[in-house]
């Protein structure tokens, strides 16, 4: 009998390493793609289909169509005036009443001396340039429906002073009163996504969603170096925030973070496939009886043995405010303070187009390792 060569053996191991290493890449590409992400991202053409996007997210901001039935806008200049906007400029676009899918021709770093209030039907689309709105004022989504943000880095927005703005091209310059200094502050607006950002360092919240805004989708951004990332809903009285429906899915928070990620007011919010560094405070907190799912998210919890749980129950009564979480992982001791655990769990109640599949916890870390905004070049997979 004759012993199979050493050859062939070694050619055998090499052909099962290539087979396995097939397998492995061939499982590891979608992974790095959520629900959101592997409608576009896969097709290295994305910059002569830019408009796919707005087809592409889920939650309860999906039917966000941004300026889908506009035209594509360059912006080409990175200068402000915030009364009489020149045309190529940021503001000139989002001050239009015409629906705008709204790109841009270079990196930039663009400063604006008063808030850019957003009309509706516009996208902000940053993909293939790195794009930073910083240093004063940030973005408003006031009192309007259908946008879409997506790609932008957004820091250091202080406190503006009172101040003329060009609203809009139909409302024209209005005296605005001192704003926050958000990053993105959402107010009485509709069918908004907030895609693939990255916020950090402002004087106020991140993102701000308020006074009646409703069906939001907060997705894939990231957020750091911040006291309060996320609010919603602005006061305990306002009865206005009581049918606000948020989802928040595989966005990153931290490192740098201390509270609000988010901090919720009435309402509903599903927070999901989360990837949460370790906070200062606390992760996710609200008052006024809101309801959240809490479902597939990684919390880190902070070394400080005092502060690992994840919740904050700021006045709200325990039987009220129905907070569930749903196959979520616990590291470092962290740990979530659930209520109403006599009542159903309050799953998403989500269209069709709306829903998502939530991932196993042990993908969330791959899944959100690209928040924020991410790096295209056109002719490759993004
Ligand atoms: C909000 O928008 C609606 C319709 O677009 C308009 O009628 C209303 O006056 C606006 N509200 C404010 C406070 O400007």
């Amino acid at each position: 009998m004759e012993l199979p060569s050493p050859r062939i053996h070694k050619m055998g191991l090499i052909k099962i390493a290539i087979v396995l290493l097939f397998i492995e890449a061939s499982f590891a590409l979608p992974l790095h793609y959520n629900a959101i992400d592997k409608c576009w991202r896969k097709n290295p053409n994305w910059a002569q289909d830019r408009k796919k996007l707005a087809t592409c997210a889920k939650g309860f901001g999906a039917r966000a169509k941004g300026g889908k039935l506009g035209d594509i806008y360059t912006v080409t200049r990175d200068d402000d005036n915030p009364v009489n906007p020149a045309p190529g400029s940021l503001r000139y676009a989002v001050s239009r009443h015409r629906p705008l899918w709204i790109t841009f021709a270079r990196d930039m770093y663009i400063t604006l001396h008063m808030p850019l209030f957003l009309t509706s039907h516009k996208t902000l689309d940053g993909r293939g340039a790195n794009v930073h709105i910083a240093g004063m004022s940030c973005l408003r989504v006031w009192n309007v429906t259908h946008v879409i943000i997506h790609g932008l880095i957004i820091h250091d927005c202080k406190e503006s002073t009172p101040g003329n703005v060009l609203i809009s091209t139909t409302k024209g310059v209005e005296k605005i009163y001192p704003q926050d200094g958000d990053a993105i502050s959402i107010q009485s607006a509709k069918q908004v996504w907030i895609d693939h950002n990255t916020l950090s360092h402002c004087d106020d919240g991140l993102i701000d969603v308020t006074l009646g805004s409703n069906k939001i989708t907060i997705s894939n951004n990231w957020f750091f170096n911040h006291n309060e990332a996320m609010l919603l809903g602005n006061s305990d009285e306002d009865q206005a925030d009581k049918n606000m429906m948020i989802t928040v899915a595989f966005n990153r928070f931290g490192p740098g973070l201390m509270q609000r990620m988010p901090r919720i007011r009435k309402g509903y919010a599903h927070v999901a496939n989360n990837f949460y560094n370790p906070w200062g405070i606390y992760a996710i907190g609200g008052s006024s009886d809101p309801t959240i799912l809490s479902e597939g998210n990684v919390f880190v919890g902070p070394n400080d043995y005092t502060k690992k749980q994840v919740t904050e129950h700021k006045g709200c009564d325990g039987s009220l405010c129905v907070w569930r979480s749903l196959n979520d992982e616990f590291l470092q001791g962290a740990y979530f303070e659930q209520s109403g655990l006599d009542k159903p769990l309050p799953m998403p109640m989500y269209k069709l187009h709306e829903s998502f599949r939530v991932l196993k916890t042990r993908i969330v870390p791959l899944v959100t390792k690209e928040a924020g905004a991410l790096t295209c070049i056109p002719h490759v997979q993004c």
